[in-house]
């Protein structure tokens, strides 16, 4: 089985994380976020993959190369322009023959792919969309349907007059090859303003499989850290890497934990990472590789990526971090607050109110109080 996963979006929306790295390759505990959601699918039954990729080509090949490190075939196929979501599928269509599946790429799901292959059967769609209920649709795809599940009506972020369900596109679909031929070549084309509405004028069969699985769309800082927290209560499916050492504690390599620090699951710990004397780490948290926490430094919440330092008596709350930053004694960072690449944070600063802070920033001391 194929599937094409669309990853051409800059990620704008989570700057300064993806300022260094493409949204699909931030971390995802402790694993390239595409990296994991390639295993999903392979484990659902697809084994070849094609990722129509915008940018930074040359990042994903570094990473995946062709797949047989995951098992399975990867095509990395680069746009020469931005293509739109369907445009972006019809630009390979060579590379498809049969019923495939398309994934946007930041969507974090456990969905049942193969109860909705077989539902696409069933229903003899030529287009299936995935569809999940939100509390507000405004920022999403509305998808009205009949009694039968045939779509009627697809709104891309509509507005709130427009709103009378709460079932919105989750952004996985299985297509006929067949649709691309009202997909024009070589143009910027959507599925959600394009080739959707066009099929509910043509009278083509879509049909909407609306389902409770786990469903966020990562794009954002706030649902970037929720869906950390949901895996490690275990409200989605996820297979951890790792060894669990205690009540869910995991932990990736060899760590150095202080005998008087305080780990509190659910936690994942990455390799080479030291946890110094009476540190107290409390889940849900996740520490990248080689990160090294200061004594008596308190960490709840938090996502670090790899090579943090982070100081002594520090306190990080409801946070992330990306690579390679160091964090001063008693600094706090809390709410939400995001810190990008390489910075270096003096003792004692107080980031709060979900304040950004670009890659490179340097502080000294007290510099901030935010
Ligand atoms: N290759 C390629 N080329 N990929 C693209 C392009 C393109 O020109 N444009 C967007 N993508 C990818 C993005 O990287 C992302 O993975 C996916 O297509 C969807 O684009 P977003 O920019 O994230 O759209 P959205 O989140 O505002 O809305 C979409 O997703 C919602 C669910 O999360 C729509 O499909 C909505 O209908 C849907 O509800
Ligand atoms: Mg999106």
């Amino acid at each position: 089985m194929k599937a094409v996963i669309l990853v051409g979006g800059l990620g704008t929306r989570l700057r300064p994380l993806t300022c260094n790295t493409p949204k699909p390759m931030i971390p995802l505990v402790n694993q390239p976020f595409i990296e994991s959601m390639l295993i999903r699918l392979r484990d659902q039954g697809i084994d070849e993959v094609v990722l129509a990729v915008q940018y930074l080509a040359d990042r994903f090949h570094t990473a995946l190369g062709d797949g047989s490190r995951l098992n399975m075939k990867l095509h990395i196929i680069k746009e020469d322009e931005p293509r739109g979501t369907a445009g972006a599928v019809k630009n390979v269509e060579h590379l498809l023959d049969d019923t495939t599946f398309v994934f946007n790429g930041d969507v974090m799901t456990d969905l049942d792919l193969q109860a909705m292959l077989a539902y696409h059967r069933e229903k003899q769609s030529k287009v299936t969309i995935s569809l999940t209920p939100v509390d507000d649709p405004t920022q999403f795809g509305l998808v009205e349907m009949h009694k039968d599940n045939r779509v009627h009506r697809f709104l891309e972020k509509p507005r709130a007059e427009d709103i009378t369900t709460n079932l919105i596109n989750a952004g996985t679909y299985i297509i006929e090859p067949e649709v691309l031929r009202y997909v024009p070549p070589s143009q910027f084309y959507m599925f959600e303003r394009g080739l959707f509405p066009v099929m509910l004028q043509t009278g083509d069969p879509m049909f909407g499989f609306p389902s409770r699985a786990y469903w966020t769309d990562i794009g954002k800082p706030q649902t970037y850290l929720d869906v950390h927290h949901d895996i490690l209560i275990g409200k989605v499916r996820y297979n951890f890497r790792g060894q669990q050492i205690a009540d869910r504690v995991w932990l990736e390599g060899d760590a150095d934990i202080h005998s008087s620090a305080q780990v509190v699951g659910p936690v994942v710990i990455g390799r080479g990472v030291k946890i110094g004397r009476g540190a107290r780490v409390i889940g849900p948290t996740v520490l990248g590789d080689g990160c090294q926490i200061g004594a008596d430094a308190a960490l709840e919440g938090v996502v670090l990526w790899d090579g943090n330092e982070i100081g002594e008596g520090a306190t990080l709350r409801n946070c992330v971090l990306g690579r390679n930053n160091r964090i001063g004694a008693k600094t706090m960072i809390t709410d939400g607050s995001i810190i990008g690449d390489d910075c270096s944070l003096g003792p004692e600063n107080r980031l709060e109110h979900g304040i950004r802070i670009w890659p490179g920033t340097s502080l000294g001391e007290r510099a901030i109080s935010f």
